[in-house]
């Protein structure tokens, strides 16, 4: 492991030394140039480099840390394999804050931990909302219905128990979703950074409203230059400016569920292994659970308002090693 500053931006999220400044700023054609270079040339090619092995989970090592945060330093997500540890809730707050993670969002069906156990569930209110089935799960950013402040910038998902079947996991990096579109329309960039693009309408039940209506951009740059994404590939309760450069960048970014890109990684947890992440675009395929085997999905999940912030000395192992494409 290599000790070298780190420096750390406004919003506390640490940026290693390798990557150029850059704030998504459209009007910054060379310091987009710049880093989409790095960008593209540190992209982690397969699914299993995304893997950091973590021989004990409530004291990884400093080159397990090292290597978690070159991952995410790199395409904001990391795969951590405990080799089957079985892990409580305490122990994976305790993880998380190895991280910056501290502040947890509250969500509705939320244990009273604020850590959500993910599973099938055939009553109450979880069985209404998609999470909590064994359906399919379509491409989005977490807490997309979340109001102004209560952005989710980051998730920790940490199997226990697979499926008999599926429920794999796609993961794709917002930022390389921003690269690939302005490549493609930078309009359709700005258009989806109007603080109107996209309306989640009020929840309601059983008559009542239960949260109100959010409207928001899909692209915003926080403060310190972090890019956050707010987005559900959802055809219904999702209410789309009308404006032809919106409806022209959701309709390329179906098309690019539909058709697949080659830098989505796929992903099913084993037992013991988690994905930890800036909050990137996921989605998830159906699965089925076989309860006579003890197959059952179960999975833990916080989300948390933080970003991943860099430890101090500590830099991103590999993130200027990187062989250019
Ligand atoms: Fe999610």
């Amino acid at each position: 492991m290599r000790q070298r500053a780190v420096t750390n931006s406004n919003d506390g999220v640490g940026r290693a030394a390798g990557r150029p400044p850059f704030e998504f700023d459209l009007r910054d054609e060379a310091g987009y140039a710049r880093w989409r270079e790095w960008k593209l040339s540190n992209r982690i090619r397969n699914d299993e480099q995304l893997v950091v092995r973590i021989e004990n989970i409530e004291s990884p090592s400093d080159t397990e840390l090292a290597a978690i945060h070159a991952c995410i330093e790199r395409v904001n997500l990391v795969i951590y394999d405990t080799g089957g540890q079985l892990v409580d809730k305490p122990a994976l707050r305790r993880f998380a804050r190895r991280f910056g993670l501290e502040r947890l969002d509250h969500n509705l069906c939320a244990d009273e931990d604020a850590i959500t156990t993910l599973s099938v569930s055939r009553a109450g209110r979880k069985g209404e909302y998609i999470p909590y089935t064994d359906r399919r799960l379509n491409w989005h950013t977490d807490g997309y219905y979340n109001p102004p402040g209560r952005e989710i910038r980051a998730i920790l998902m940490h199997c226990e128990r697979q499926a008999a079947e599926g429920g794999e996991s796609h993961l794709f990096d917002h930022e390389l979703v921003y690269l690939l579109m302005r490549d493609e329309n930078p309009d359709w960039v700005r258009a989806l950074m109007a603080p109107d693009a996209m309306t989640i309408p009020p929840n309601v039940v059983d008559g009542r409203e239960i949260r109100g209506a959010v409207t928001g951009p899909v692209f915003r740059v926080e403060p310190g230059g972090r890019l956050h994404m707010r987005y559900s590939a959802r055809t219904r309760n999702v209410i789309w400016k009308d404006d032809p450069d919106v409806r022209a960048a959701v309709a390329w970014l179906q098309s690019l569920w539909r058709s697949g890109h080659p830098w989505i990684y796929h992903f099913r947890l084993m037992p013991g292994q988690g994905i930890l992440c800036n909050n990137v675009l996921h989605s998830r395929s159906g699965f089925r659970d076989d309860p006579e085997t003890g197959q059952t999905r179960k999975l833990y999940r916080a989300r948390f308002h933080d970003g991943v912030r860099a430890i101090e000395g500590i830099v991103a192992e590999g993130a200027e090693d990187a062989v250019v494409e």
